[in-house]
């Protein structure tokens, strides 16, 4: 009598669940229930066998008719209500498009995660050009034409006085030329620089900071920073003020962060010195002030410029500051 009805049965469905299109699925039906199909033939021998068994045998045969032959139709109608023909048929069971929504740049983030801690402390918002003279980038700030604190920021200069700006200080000078003390504002902003490596990029981001009042004082500075980076991190980050010079203000200290990706043991992000240098920064050079028209003996202040990348890179622990810029969605779509 051949195969068992029960193995037909499971085979047609097996074939079934592989055939991918209309003319597959029309095939398998005439294989199996067609006129010369395997469950015709079947059903057409049960007269041969023994009489006790034909009644069940062929229930169970016809059931299985039944069943293989729903199976086809509905595989059928699921795979043409799939192919729109021209008369337009929309198949509302579909799953629709999703639209992957954006989001905005870790930089962006980070950017307005600073400048909401600081006008949280009151501080305005201040803006200046990226395309700047050399009289703003430099000379005002207290860095003569042939000063060597030029060499360690060498930028690309669009003619003899005109650079790229090379930090965000110059809004120091346009800020204070526009208005009398007190004055208290940060300066959120694009800088360009001659660099390249694990830690530097030929354009970054500067947040600069500038307050100007009657007795504002170096412990002012510190308490404002470490308020800030205890904000931006938490309150056992360690951080240190580190003597060092920049023309425009007098005493100066720079900044550095505990180094996350190594804790302080020394790694290659931090050049083996456990800390990551995030922000120049210290008391403003009286030179400025005579500049911009301010009595230096009424008013002092202190300012500090940092790096926007360097606290992301510590924020997310990321070793490497040029994959900011890549634009590889896989690194960019986990902020
Ligand atoms: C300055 O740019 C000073 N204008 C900061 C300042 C402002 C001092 C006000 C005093 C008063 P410096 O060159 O160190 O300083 O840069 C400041 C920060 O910018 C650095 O600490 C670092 O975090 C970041 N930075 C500097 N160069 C790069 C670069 N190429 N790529 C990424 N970040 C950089
Ligand atoms: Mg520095």
């Amino acid at each position: 009598m051949g195969k068992p009805i029960e193995q037909i049965k499971n085979e047609a469905l097996k074939a079934l669940d592989a055939a991918s299109d209309v003319e597959g699925i029309k095939a398998l039906s005439s294989h199996y229930l067609g006129r010369k199909g395997l469950v015709t033939h079947f059903l057409r021998n049960i007269s041969a066998l023994p009489l006790e068994k034909r009644s069940a045998v062929g229930k169970k045969a016809n059931e299985i008719k039944k069943e293989l032959d729903k199976a086809f139709q509905a595989a059928l109608i699921q795979l043409q209500t799939r192919v729109y023909p021209a008369g337009g048929r929309i198949d509302v069971s579909l799953p629709g498009r999703t639209a992957t929504p954006g989001s905005l740049h870790p930089i962006t983030q980070i950017n307005e995660e600073i400048c909401d801690i600081f006008t949280g402390l009151g501080f305005d918002i201040a803006e200046g050009p990226e395309v700047e003279t050399d009289f703003y980038n430099f000379e005002a700030l207290n860095i003569p034409k042939d000063h060597p604190a030029r060499d360690m920021q060498d930028t690309f200069y669009v003619s003899d006085n005109i650079v790229l700006r090379t930090h965000t200080s110059p809004v120091q000078i346009r800020t204070m030329e526009n208005q009398p003390p007190p004055v208290r504002v940060i300066v959120p902003g694009k800088v360009f620089r001659r660099d390249s490596d694990l830690t530097h990029t030929p354009m970054f981001h500067q947040v600069e900071g500038l307050l100007v009042d009657e007795n504002v004082s170096f412990g002012d500075l510190k308490g404002t920073l470490t308020t800030f980076v205890h904000q931006m991190f938490d309150d056992r980050t360690s951080l240190r003020f580190r003597p060092s010079f920049f023309p425009f203000t007098e005493p100066s200290a720079e900044v550095d962060i505990l180094c996350v990706m190594c804790r302080g043991k020394g790694c290659r992000v931090c050049s083996q010195t456990g800390w990551l240098e995030v922000l120049g920064s210290g008391m403003v050079h009286p030179a400025l002030f005579e500049q911009v028209e301010y009595d230096p003996d009424r008013y002092t202040g202190f300012a500090f410029g940092m790096g926007v990348e360097r606290i992301a890179m510590l924020k997310y622990g990321i070793d490497d500051i040029r994959k900011f810029f890549e634009n590889d969605f896989r690194f960019l779509a986990q902020f």
